[in-house]
């Protein structure tokens, strides 16, 4: 137990928001074998008990709703924070100002949370931030084929509530992590108390695939959706067209990705926000490599106008090579290796019980 500026003794942890969710479940999984800390985890509906078995402590809290954090955080003194929770791209257009909401005022109080606690006991609070390929826009389908492979600062142009939402945090995490209070009068009398209290990553995941989960609610969906709707011998209607092509990565490489990310020097980090990727697949290759695994999978493709022009404005390849030389990203798989050693027999498995 550590002591804290006020002498309050608070057990050491690590605080997961939007716990029950696709990432939440790799992360808690691999952060509990790790063992070094208590895992505190919240999410908005009840977290399944085999999460909840792998945490010290679960509950049911709203990012938005600052009272409800300061009470449950307060017997800890939060390490690091992963902030997960998050209205993603698709159900972000139904209901723009929730998505906002949720987004940006619950990433708001989690910054704040973290400044408190990193004044209150003297040292940095890590939060790691998944960002999104979201945060890039272009303007038209032609401009996106022609610049192919971007990096973290170029076209950052979102065209959804989302993107918006996540570009923006990870301007507001660089806010807090170099420059929060910067006129306030503890910033300028002697000692500044403010500096480097929160110590901010971010990682912009591409589509996310999962033998264990179906994402909802995401633009990047129609690949994990496609996967799984043929290992459980459904039709599927893709939405998007044949040609769509964005990158992906199987969620145990965004996750070890994550960790990587949270354990490598401060340093060695030119970068608040880095791109991660392992491959860029056109829906119908995603489509043809199923159906060699699955024969009896029925695929169509039927885009939906307006879900398809949101795809079209994200990237078709991310430049990672700074994650690279930083702090050593590199993909596990390649689309075929992904499908072969990752997807194939855990999605078996998994519905082999209830088939
Ligand atoms: N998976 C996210 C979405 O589709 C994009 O990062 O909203």
């Amino acid at each position: 137990m550590e002591q804290s500026t006020l002498g309050e003794r608070r057990k050491p942890a690590v605080f997961i928001t939007g716990a029950g969710g696709e990432v939440g479940h790799g992360l808690i999984s691999s952060l509990s074998r790790e063992g070094n800390l208590d895992i505190v985890a919240t999410d908005l509906r009840d977290v399944e008990q085999t999460l909840r078995e792998q945490c010290s402590e679960t509950y049911l809290a709203d990012v938005c709703d600052r009272d409800a954090l300061d009470r449950l955080l307060a017997m800890y003194q939060v390490k690091e924070i992963y902030h997960l929770a998050a209205v993603l791209s698709t159900r972000a257009e139904l209901a723009p100002e929730v998505a906002h909401q949720v987004n940006v005022n619950g990433t708001v109080n989690i910054l704040q949370i973290a400044a408190e606690q990193g004044r209150m006991y003297g040292e940095p609070v890590k939060v790691v931030f998944p960002s999104s390929i979201a945060a890039y826009g272009f303007g038209s389908l032609t401009q996106k084929t022609e610049v192919g492979a971007v990096s973290e600062y170029e076209h950052c142009k979102p065209s959804t509530m989302y993107g918006c939402n996540k570009l923006y945090c990870e301007h507001l995490g660089r806010y807090y992590a170099h420059s929060y209070r910067q006129l306030a009068q503890d910033s300028v009398q002697g000692k500044d108390k403010n500096r480097g209290v929160v110590d901010f990553r971010c990682v912009r995941y591409p589509g996310l695939i999962s033998a264990e989960t179906v994402p909802t609610g995401g633009t990047s969906d129609f690949v994990p959706e496609m996967i799984h709707a043929a290992a459980r011998g459904e039709k599927y209607k893709c939405f998007v067209r044949e040609d769509t092509r964005i990158p992906f990565m199987t969620m145990p490489e965004a996750i070890d990705a994550t960790l990587q990310l949270a354990a490598a020097s401060r340093h060695d980090l030119t970068q608040i926000v880095y791109n991660i990727a392992s491959f860029s697949p056109s829906a119908g290759e995603v489509a043809q490599l199923v159906k060699t695994y699955f024969p009896g999978a029925d695929i169509t493709f039927e885009p939906d106008e307006r879900r398809q022009a949101i795809v079209d404005s994200w990237p078709e390849f991310l430049d990672c090579s700074v994650a690279t030389n930083d702090w050593g990203f590199k993909p596990t798989y390649t689309l075929e290796q992904a499908f072969e050693d990752y997807l194939v027999p855990r999605i078996i498995k998994q519905y082999e019980s209830i088939l």
